[in-house]
């Protein structure tokens, strides 16, 4: 046997690849801030800016023009409470930032929310707290609830809940049909897990958390415990299911993808662009092919949908 055979020529490697990257694959999470006047550069993400609402128009159509699947919009808020209050107010700069964007594209580019209290609160956890600090899941259920219908009233096409609470997905999935948003859809963040990998993207939502989401986000530690967290999303309604972070966790990626028949996504989070962008400077990787070898091993291992800053320069080059 001489399996170098199908490893001759290009043209005999590109008929027998079993995986590819196309546009259509690639979300692209964008920062919107609220009060810029410019554009401003997130010095720990080089090559990625918090935007204006009017840089973010531009971006969101460019998206569209290079036919990619989505856009992930996270909100950038000037002032933040105790109880993100931001988040659920119309004009609130993600909810403006989701109308704008869907009234830049209508239906040729699906618009998603973050769907998560972080960037709206003055203490950055990912929910209300109750008396002694902690984050109160079931109270935070409640805003949630109401933030997916601002989100969809805005003009979401999906909503990512983001924030780890136990029943998040069934209760938004609620308040999303009684407010008649049925096919408003869900892309749950059902395994993610509690990440140094997010240390860039602190910077990115300017956000104020001291300490960490131990307590809600999964231990890495667990692989069993991310099929369980699915398979409860899924029960909940989820229409698409997401593993997070992507690289350091394929073994995840690929176990949901065996364990449900839904779409699933992967989440190529802020410290695996850093880490690239930063040894390629160096010029110690070659920049590009990292890039396109680290979305394709995401695919690999069995994600249909892949979150990378990288999604529009990919599609470009595609
Ligand atoms: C929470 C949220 C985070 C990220 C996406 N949504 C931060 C966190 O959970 O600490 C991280 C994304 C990235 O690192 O690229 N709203």
């Amino acid at each position: 046997m001489r399996p170098r055979r199908l490893r001759t020529s290009p043209a005999m490697r590109r008929l027998v690849a079993e995986t590819s990257v196309e546009p259509r694959q690639l979300v692209l999470p964008m920062f919107v801030a609220e009060g810029l006047t410019e554009p401003r550069a997130i010095s720990s993400m080089p090559g990625v800016v918090q935007h204006t609402r009017e840089s973010a128009r531009k971006a969101v159509a460019e998206a569209a023009s290079l036919g990619l699947g989505g856009v992930m919009l996270f909100g950038v808020p000037e002032h933040k409470d105790a109880t993100g209050s931001g988040a659920l107010d119309p004009s609130g700069i993600l909810n403006v930032a989701l109308a704008d964007a869907r009234q830049e594209v209508g239906d040729d580019l699906l618009v998603m929310a973050d769907l998560c209290l972080d960037e709206f609160t003055d203490h950055g956890h990912c929910g209300v707290l109750d008396d002694q600090g902690r984050v109160d899941n079931d109270a935070t259920l409640e805003v949630y609830a109401e933030m997916g219908v601002v989100q969809a009233d805005a003009g979401a096409h999906l909503v990512a809940p983001s924030g780890m609470q136990d029943g998040q997905v069934r209760a938004i999935r609620l308040a999303l049909d009684a407010a008649g948003h049925q096919d408003v859809a869900i892309l749950a963040y059902a395994a993610k897990y509690a990440s140094a990998f997010y240390g860039p993207f602190r910077e990115a939502v300017a956000s104020s958390l001291q300490g960490d989401r131990r307590t809600y986000q999964q231990d890495p530690a667990n692989a069993r415990e991310a099929v369980r967290e699915v398979l409860l999303d899924v029960a909940e309604g989820a229409d698409i299911v997401m593993v997070k972070p992507a690289l350091g966790y394929l073994d995840l990626v690929a176990r949901v993808r065996d364990a449900v028949d839904l779409p699933v996504a992967a989440y190529n989070v802020s410290g695996e662009y850093a880490m690239v962008e930063a040894a390629a400077e160096r010029g110690w990787i070659d920049r590009e092919r990292v890039i396109d070898e680290s979305v394709l091993s995401i695919r690999r291992a069995g994600a249909d949908i892949v979150l990378t800053y990288w999604a529009a320069e990919i599609a470009a080059r595609l």
